[in-house]
């Protein structure tokens, strides 16, 4: 029964994070996910963007099988091992022009902190600057690069000094209350500021996200990653982009950096890389990569075989099933609905995204853009007594995220517009 899980995990588990859903999930199988009790959801978050080939891929399921069956572990950081070898092979293959060594690790959270050091080795710099509203994981190395206090908690700090932080292109609620294109992308361009007077300029790199997940779905216009990436190479500083959540076909481009003309020094990837098994990666140009000594960097369990098979195998599926043109197809499909919802309903303030990393913001006034959390969390949680599971999160707790398995179809996605839309009526006239 689901109700002596939820007692258990209140004795046995720390729930250090958001409120457990009631739902104690067995199964899953494609954009669908299974509880105790047999009930079907329509799972449009991917458990936070990591199924992107769907729940419990055949062909990952089988790759896993064998790998267990002939060897789990092995230490990747004192052997070779030919399935860990292929993995970096093929994500120098898909990887941004430039990027061609990997080391693995367990969490997006570690790659970040691999990006770190890496950054550092090798320009001998010892600086970073982070953006506003960003999120990098939640170790102390990565909450300091962490653009939000409601992460950085003061009563768990201290965390790193020497790090500063830059604007983000959070256009709908700009802090310069300019509009694009006429603001010239200032956000942009107040880095040459930020390394100037707010740090020593001796920068190792800029840590970010190209399209920003728990900050609400953030999408910078074009021009801000070039601008960003000329400021960084007059000052011998590298760009790093956190594709933990923007990656692997999530934003309709197998890299989201790959929406913006820019080359990446470092890139780090995580969630959807082996779906869901546990495994990261940093990726580096090779003479940064290169910058690392033995010794310097390690980790027991990264590159692990039985997750690098998994990897292997979910690569496979996203070429044989065209997942990456499937997700910008679908995300533009879902935009297209929102933005018609959005006509309906006053509560929605913006719809943004690409692909399927799609944020539907929710105001109580769209004049005011005061944000309507409680009410997203009611939506949220009606949302999900129809059947249908979906994230929120925003720097101001208002965004509605869809996230779904890219193998989710045009008609599970109408289904949960149309949940939506019928929730957001009974918000609206205050009968939820
Ligand atoms: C952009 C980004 N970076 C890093 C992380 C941390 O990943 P993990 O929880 O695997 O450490 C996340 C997790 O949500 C993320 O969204």
């Amino acid at each position: 029964m689901s109700s002596d899980v939820f007692s258990k995990d209140e004795k046995y588990r720390i729930l250090s994070f958001t409120k457990l859903e009631p739902i104690a999930v067995v199964g899953g199988h494609g954009a669908t996910l299974v509880d105790m009790e047999g009930k079907e959801y329509l799972d449009c978050f991917a458990g936070i963007s990591v199924v992107n080939a769907g729940h419990c891929p055949p062909k990952v399921v089988k790759a896993v099988q064998d790998q267990a069956g002939k060897l789990i572990h092995y230490g990747p950081y004192v052997y070779h091992s030919p399935v860990v070898t292929e993995l970096a092979e093929r994500l120098a293959a898909i990887s941004p022009k430039g990027l061609v060594k990997t080391f693995f690790g367990n969490s997006g959270a570690e790659a970040n902190e691999t990006a770190m050091k890496l950054a550092k080795k090798f320009t001998k710099k010892q600086e970073m600057v982070a953006l506003e509203c960003s999120f990098h994981g939640r170790t102390v190395g990565t909450l300091s690069i962490t653009g939000q206090s409601k992460r950085r908690r003061y009563d768990m700090g201290p965390y790193l000094s020497g790090v500063s932080f830059c604007t983000a292109a959070y256009c709908y609620r700009c802090p310069f209350e300019k509009e694009y294109p006429s603001c010239g992308v200032l956000c942009a361009r107040r880095l040459e500021d930020i390394i100037n007077y707010h740090s020593s300029d001796n920068v190792a790199g800029l840590i970010a996200e190209p399209i920003m997940g728990e900050g609400g779905i953030i999408v910078p216009p074009k021009e801000y990653f070039p601008i960003m990436k000329k400021i960084l190479d007059a000052h011998g500083s590298l760009l790093i982009v956190d594709e933990v959540q923007s990656g692997y076909g999530r934003t309709g481009k197998m890299f989201g950096i790959e929406h913006y003309d820019v080359k990446p020094d470092i890139l780090t990837m995580g969630k959807g890389i082996a779906a869901g098994f546990p495994l990261s990666a940093c990726i580096a140009r090779s003479d940064v990569g290169d910058s690392l000594q033995p010794g310097d960097h390690l980790s027991t369990f990264g590159g692990n075989p039985v997750c690098c098979a998994a990897a292997i195998a979910n690569l496979d599926i996203f070429k044989e099933d065209k997942l990456v043109e499937g997700s910008a197809k679908k995300g533009k499909y879902l935009v297209k609905m929102f933005r018609e919802l959005m006509e309906k309903h006053p509560f929605i303030g913006d719809v943004r995204g690409k692909g399927l990393m799609v944020g539907v913001e929710l105001v109580k006034d769209r004049k005011t853009k005061a944000p309507a959390t409680e009410e997203t969390n009611k939506l949220k949680e009606g949302m999900r007594k129809k059947g249908v599971l979906v994230g929120t999160g925003g720097v101001k707790a208002n965004v509605m995220r869809f996230q779904p398995p890219l193998v989710i179809t045009t008609k599970e996605l109408d289904h949960a517009v149309e949940v939506m839309g019928e929730e957001l009526g009974k918000i609206e006239k205050g009968a939820a």
